[in-house]
């Protein structure tokens, strides 16, 4: 495995010879594994370093961490540390494992072990295989279970057959990687799978569990074809009872994708989308209000995320109505949108197809977002009036008469504030 791992970046090489050595001087044999070695043999890019060692991996991670003089995260109850080298850099360092599942669908409990027990706990073979870093055997491969044939055959299959009873997560991830790398599900594996959902086992996981596999999912780069692919097999039950996806919404997904790349096209300078969201709330379309609140909750989004779901919720169609009106002044489209996060905007660009509305969206990204006007509340003292209520009432006067382009330069601005004041 030695010319692979010399096509990567330097960077990267670096970080695992000083893997390699920190291995040796603590006599912990090292191992690269999981999603690194797999897109590493495919050729993808991937910057998630994730290290097995035999011995004490936060020990392994201290030294790490000291060397660069960077910081750590340690996950004590599972014996792991995470080092965050730069925002899309980061390295998970593990001590190897054994796993034993005392019941389906629970988080497995956890002994130390060897190699060989932390890869044969794992989900599928093409991210079972590691790669020795330990300086005596460096660039050796271990692949026992075939995930190397596997990947040449693009097959995504499981070590054993109640893999799918241990972890039903594995029933989202066998899909996610599937679309993702244009696999197929083995045959035997797909029947395991069938099986579990027939024992309705994804219910007894944890909502928590199925919201993170969910939203991982969702950020795939092109997530519709597997949304199709989880319709086809399981349904969408483990999201809500009520939920059902139809054509229409097939379409709607495929505007926000159409839009998603509209914007990341235009704006680039502009903050990432969570994309996620925008599927999320696109799939759950459909969803009555109080089901989307029983969700939420049950889903134990994150404040910013829930907020954002129930906003589209309530006012999405208010706003679609308000927007696509004929005559529309610049200042109401800005208190319409300004409010609001940019993924219910491009939900909205999304869901409508009106002209209007594309329109003023285009604008409002363009021309009025963020615009404040040029005067301060120094100014407003300068001409002698008292800090107050007042003065928002007056900045807002502003930015509207320069939202409709009645004034431009601050020399108006200021002309203006005058003759409000006179009033
Ligand atoms: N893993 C597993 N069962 C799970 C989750 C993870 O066996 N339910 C193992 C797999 O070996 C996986 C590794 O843990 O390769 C790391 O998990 P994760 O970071 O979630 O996945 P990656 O394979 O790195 O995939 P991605 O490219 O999406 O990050």
């Amino acid at each position: 495995m030695k010319k692979y791992l010399e096509k990567l970046p330097k960077e990267i090489q670096d970080l695992i010879h000083l893997a390699s050595d920190i291995a040796a001087k603590n006599k912990m044999p090292a191992y690269l594994v999981g999603g690194f070695v797999r897109d590493l043999i495919l050729g993808a890019k991937n910057l998630d370093l994730d290290i097995v060692v035999e011995g004490d991996g936060i020990r392994f991670a201290e030294h790490f961490a000291a060397s660069l003089g960077v910081k750590l995260i340690r996950h004590r109850r599972f014996g792991t540390a995470t080092i965050v080298i730069k925002s899309n850099l980061k390295i998970d360092i593990a001590s190897a494992r054994k796993e034993f599942y005392p019941q389906p669908a629970c988080l497995p409990e956890v002994a130390k072990g060897r190699l060989k027990d932390d890869l044969s706990r794992r989900d599928f073979t093409i991210n079972a295989m590691a790669i020795s870093i330990t300086p005596r055997d460096f660039g050796r491969f271990i692949d026992s279970f075939g995930g190397k044939g596997d990947l040449r055959n693009k097959r995504i299959r499981i070590l054993h057959d109640l893999s799918f009873i241990d972890d039903p997560t594995r029933i989202l991830r066998a899909i996610r990687f599937e679309k993702r790398y244009n696999f197929r599900i083995d045959s035997d594996t797909l029947g395991f799978l069938k099986k579990a959902v027939k024992l309705k086992i994804l219910e007894s996981v944890q909502p928590q569990r199925l919201r993170d596999e969910l939203i991982l999912i969702l950020k795939e780069e092109r997530p519709i074809k597997q949304i199709r692919r989880i319709h086809q097999l399981l349904g969408f039950n483990f999201i809500a009872l009520e939920l059902s996806v139809s054509k229409r919404t097939y379409k709607l997904l495929r505007a926000i994708e159409k839009q998603i790349k509209w914007f990341r096209q235009e704006y680039p300078q502009r903050r990432p989308l969570d994309t996620w969201l925008i599927y999320f709330m696109g799939l759950i379309e459909n969803l009555a209000i109080n089901h989307v609140q029983a969700i939420c909750k049950r889903f134990v989004f994150r404040k910013g995320e829930e907020k954002r779901i129930l906003a589209h919720k309530k006012i999405g169609s208010k706003l679609i109505h308000r927007l696509s009106r004929a005559k529309v002044n610049p200042s109401i489209i800005f208190s319409l949108l300004e409010p609001l996060s940019y993924e219910i905007i491009i939900l909205i660009k999304a869901k409508s197809e009106n002209r209007n509305i594309q329109r003023r969206i285009k604008d409002f990204f363009e021309i009025y977002n963020g615009m404040r006007p040029y005067i301060s509340g120094d100014d407003l003292s300068g001409l002698g009036i008292a800090p107050g209520p007042y003065y928002q009432k007056i900045f807002s006067e502003v930015l509207n008469a320069k939202l409709n382009g009645r004034i431009r330069t601050k020399q108006e601005e200021l002309a203006l504030i005058k003759k409000l004041v006179r009033t």
